[in-house]
């Protein structure tokens, strides 16, 4: 059985964009593969904590003696990262917020990219310690930055999830979501119609 892990991060939960988009990527690929399982994780609800230098120095140490806050974030992290190691296929949406990631996905990046876990470092650098996925990103903004310096959000993500194995990723550019319906709209069915287009 394979394993569809979709990450939603927009404040505006179900009825954003971003999130109707992820919808139905996976409700095609869940259409396609019979032998399925389904997790979905909206950020913007299931909210996961900062990380702190307790958390951090707990992920990196067997501590037998960690206070009870600590250790349950450390079990979130945990948890997060067995889930995202089951996945085969991965979504993640990315509004645009201040020319980032909503600081929600932040934490999910800051609680799942972990040394000994999902990378490690060696003398060659660092090595990837997950099996690759099948990576979506439904990347959504009011404005128009892509192929320009103003997008830090392609080759950030690019860079992070490459760093713990993902190295397969399909973006979705949904942008001039603020510059009046006409563009808006417009943009939204090209990226309904790029999704039908994928071999899933
Ligand atoms: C707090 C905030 C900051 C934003 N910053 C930007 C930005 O820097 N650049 C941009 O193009 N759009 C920006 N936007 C617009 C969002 O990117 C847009 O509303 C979002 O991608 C729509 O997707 P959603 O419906 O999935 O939330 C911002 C929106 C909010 C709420």
């Amino acid at each position: 059985m394979k394993t569809l892990l979709q990450i939603n991060s927009s404040m505006k939960g179900e009825s954003s964009q971003s999130s109707k988009l992820a919808n139905d990527l996976s409700d095609r690929i869940l259409s396609h593969l019979s032998d399925i399982k389904h997790i979905k994780r909206d950020l913007s609800k299931d909210e996961i904590p900062h990380l702190d230098e307790e958390t951090f120095q707990s992920f990196q140490d067997d501590l037998t003696d960690i206070a009870s806050g600590v250790n349950d974030k450390l079990t979130i992290s945990n948890d997060l990262i067995e889930e995202l190691e089951s996945a085969d296929i991965l979504i993640i949406t990315a509004p645009m917020y201040n020319f980032m990631l909503p600081s929600t996905l932040k934490s999910w990046i800051d609680f799942v990219v972990r040394a000994g876990r999902t990378f490690q470092f060696t003398e060659a650098g660092p090595e990837s310690l997950l099996s690759n996925k099948d990576t979506y990103i439904i990347m959504t903004q009011g404005g128009m930055s892509l192929g320009t310096s103003d997008d830090f959000m392609t080759p950030y993500l690019k860079q992070i999830l490459g760093l713990i194995g993902l190295h397969n990723i399909q973006f979705v550019y949904v942008q001039g979501l603020a510059m009046g319906d006409d563009i808006a709209n417009k943009n939204i069915e090209a990226a309904y119609d790029e999704i039908v287009t994928f071999q899933v």
